[in-house]
């Protein structure tokens, strides 16, 4: 990111002011495996990446809180003092539904001057909305002196993007890129926010992100239907063991009941949390002792759960998978974040990264007729200041 021309749009747009603007950045995420386990309160393994969202802020005396982006046209500005309100799909949500927060929380906003950039591709599942909505969070903390702590500023993030954002997402996104670290992905519990940073060692090997570059049209609503099925799946559970997530059942007392899930469609999503769980707590433990085949096979495991149990990958993110899967050195293969479009993340030998890339690609051109886009996924740090 050239922040240097970042800094004259923004004093194109603001002015010099009295006081010099800061810069902040929050990575956007890839997810290792473990999809749709967060609302269930299941476990996941993310990590945050190079790319991400960097604000460029300044508090300002007039009592007006202005933000425009880099990225999209428009520009905002509503007085502080004044109720936050949605605006339409725009997305001047995202740190609108975090100021809106601060305010949930008793604390009075004054005026500031932001302007977003991101190098995220939107739409791509990385979590660019994630990412603008800690950044928001991280800043806003810095300019009320909020002193909140930054999983507070992930909970709040995360919520809204629940109420300004209309989307029922787990706490995945935010809390990867919120607490993500170098070379670390985290293996979080989703229920209870128990978290630890495992090392991702992949000696000769690499993380490939690919993108469809589909457009992920109706993905909001599919995903907030798999949000409403999973809770009749628990409904349905309940009767059996006292619990209130599907995250809470083993494999083998799901096994035993799912007959009583007699809907086939709420059964195989069930089947796909479940065993998704179970997925993440078997890479996480072939990660630490370098079983990179081992982890590879769950990756692909867990592509085939997702597209055939929950039904949210489609024909792009499958032949995407598919393509990769026949190259030699691609240990393993699957969508990453909510699916519908988006990307996949493969791990990959280094020595075989540009025929895997040569190969996919044609091979994926050819097939849907799409050029796919590919990034060597490194694994960074989380928000920060960063000037
Ligand atoms: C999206 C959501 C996350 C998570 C993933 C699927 O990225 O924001 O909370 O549910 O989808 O794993």
């Amino acid at each position: 990111m050239d922040l240097n021309r970042l800094k004259e749009r923004f004093v194109s747009l603001y002015g010099n002011g009295n006081n010099k603007p800061s810069v902040f950045f929050a990575p956007g995420r890839v997810n290792l495996i473990g999809e749709h386990t967060d609302y269930n309160g299941g476990y996941v393994f993310p990590c945050a990446l190079q790319y991400g969202t960097y604000l460029i802020a300044r508090k300002n005396t007039d009592g007006i809180i202005r933000m425009a982006s880099m990225n999209f046209p428009g520009e905002l500005a509503v007085p502080s003092s004044k109720p936050l309100e949605k605006q339409g799909d725009h997305w001047f949500n995202y740190p609108l539904g975090v100021l809106d927060q601060f305010v949930k929380k008793g604390f009075v906003l004054h005026g500031m001057e932001m302007l977003f950039a991101g190098d995220i591709p939107n739409g791509s599942g990385l979590s660019s909305s994630a990412s603008i909505e800690v950044v928001t969070a991280f800043t806003v903390n810095e300019f009320l002196s909020a002193d909140l702590d930054l999983i507070e500023l992930i909970k709040m993030s995360q919520e809204a993007e629940h109420a300004f954002a209309g989307v029922n997402c787990g706490i995945m996104d935010q809390f990867a890129v919120g607490m993500g670290e170098k070379n670390h992905a985290v293996f979080l519990n989703c229920h209870t926010l128990e978290y630890k940073l495992v090392p991702v060692l992949l000696p000769g090997y690499c993380l490939i992100v690919a993108n469809t570059n589909k457009k992920r049209g109706l993905a909001d609503s599919k995903y907030n239907e798999r949000v409403a099925e999973c809770n009749e799946a628990v409904n349905l559970m309940k009767l059996h063991f006292g619990i209130d997530r599907l995250g809470e059942m083993s494999f083998m007392q799901f096994f035993k009941f799912q007959d009583s899930i007699a809907d086939p469609v709420i059964r195989k999503r069930a089947r796909h949390v479940i065993s998704e769980n179970q997925r993440v707590l078997n890479a996480v433990s072939c990660l630490l002792k370098s079983d990179l085949i081992g982890f590879g096979a769950l990756m692909n495991a867990s592509h085939e759960s997702l597209r055939d149990n929950y039904e949210v990958t489609g024909k792009e993110l499958d032949t995407l998978v598919d393509e990769a899967q026949q190259i030699n050195g691609t240990l393993g293969a699957r969508m990453t974040g909510a699916g519908f479009g988006g990307c996949t993340v493969n791990l990959v030998k280094e020595s075989a990264i540009e025929e895997f890339m040569e190969k996919v690609g044609k091979g994926y051109r050819k097939r849907i007729g799409l050029e796919a886009t590919f990034y060597k996924g490194e694994i960074s740090d989380g928000v920060r200041k960063i000037q």
